[in-house]
């Protein structure tokens, strides 16, 4: 059947972490539809295996066809690092991910060729960052660090706090002298501040959440998919409690905009 432009884009994400590209998606395309996906029931995504979340991601993307989407954003940096390439691109409609659009972004925006990211457990293991740049700059240095308990402390609402900075320090300790990081994980735009502070402003910061939207709008523009008519709406859908998402995906985003529905998910395979 042949895609069509008033169709909404759909995003999911483990969780509410991808409310940051959400929010980046709205702010480059406010007359797109938008549908969340965020998968809470079975998050966190990062502690889990490579086959548990390639799992996942499958269904998430099909949840999300089932609603009728023209395109699809993996938000979450996990799954687009368990999925690869051959799996986005067997569903029939553009499907962009935030890691290959984080190192596009990262290799334009260093000056020194020496690249970091900080990500999940799943995300660092898989190496996937890495081999993302080394294609695209073979001789770069780069720093690759997992930074588990950032996840937590974000959704504790702990953004700028004394227990997020010592955390921040003790994992970037080892920095080196790289001179651009991307942030590889939803969560993780909100420790910008922290992450300068702790860094001492000397290394540009990537969001991979906006690097990912730009990639967007490219791909619709390239596709023929943008919306021109400006009705756009927000719906939500999560695979836990309506009223967590709510009130959590407040703290992110300050007001949703949109409704929030329990995703029904038989709808899942
Ligand atoms: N959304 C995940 C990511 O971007 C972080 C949260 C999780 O572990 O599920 O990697």
């Amino acid at each position: 059947m042949k895609n069509d432009s008033s169709k909404p884009i759909g995003i999911f994400d483990s969780g509410l972490g991808g409310l940051t590209v959400l929010k980046e998606i709205r702010n480059l395309l406010p007359d797109e539809s938008l549908i969340y996906f965020g998968d809470s029931g079975r998050a966190p995504y990062g502690t889990k295996s490579f086959e548990t979340v390639r799992a996942y991601t499958k269904e998430d993307i099909s949840f999300l066809l089932s609603k009728g989407v023209k395109a699809v954003v993996v938000a979450c940096n996990t799954a687009a690092a368990c999925a690869g390439r051959e799996l986005l691109d067997s569903f029939g409609v553009p499907v962009v991910e935030v890691i290959g659009a984080g190192s596009e972004a990262a290799v334009k925006v260093t000056t020194s060729g020496k690249i970091g990211v900080i990500g999940t457990t799943a995300t660092i293991k898989s190496g996937v960052y890495e081999r993302a740049v080394k294609a695209l700059l073979p001789d770069c240095g780069f720093y690759a660090k997992a930074c588990p308990l950032f996840v937590p402390l974000v959704e504790e609402g702990w953004w700028d706090d004394e227990i997020t900075c010592s955390v921040a320090k003790r994992y970037l300790s080892d920095i080196g002298d790289i001179d651009t990081l991307i942030l590889g994980c939803t969560h993780y735009p909100y420790l910008e501040k922290v992450i300068g502070d702790v860094t001492g402003g000397k290394v540009k910061l990537v969001n991979s959440a906006k690097a990912v939207a730009a990639k967007l709008d490219t791909i619709l523009e390239r596709d023929g998919l943008k919306n021109k008519n400006a009705n756009a709406v927000t719906e939500y859908y999560t695979s836990d409690s309506v009223e967590k998402f709510a009130s959590l995906g407040e703290l992110f985003l300050g007001e949703l905009g949109g409704d929030v529905f329990r995703a029904d998910t038989e709808a899942f395979s």
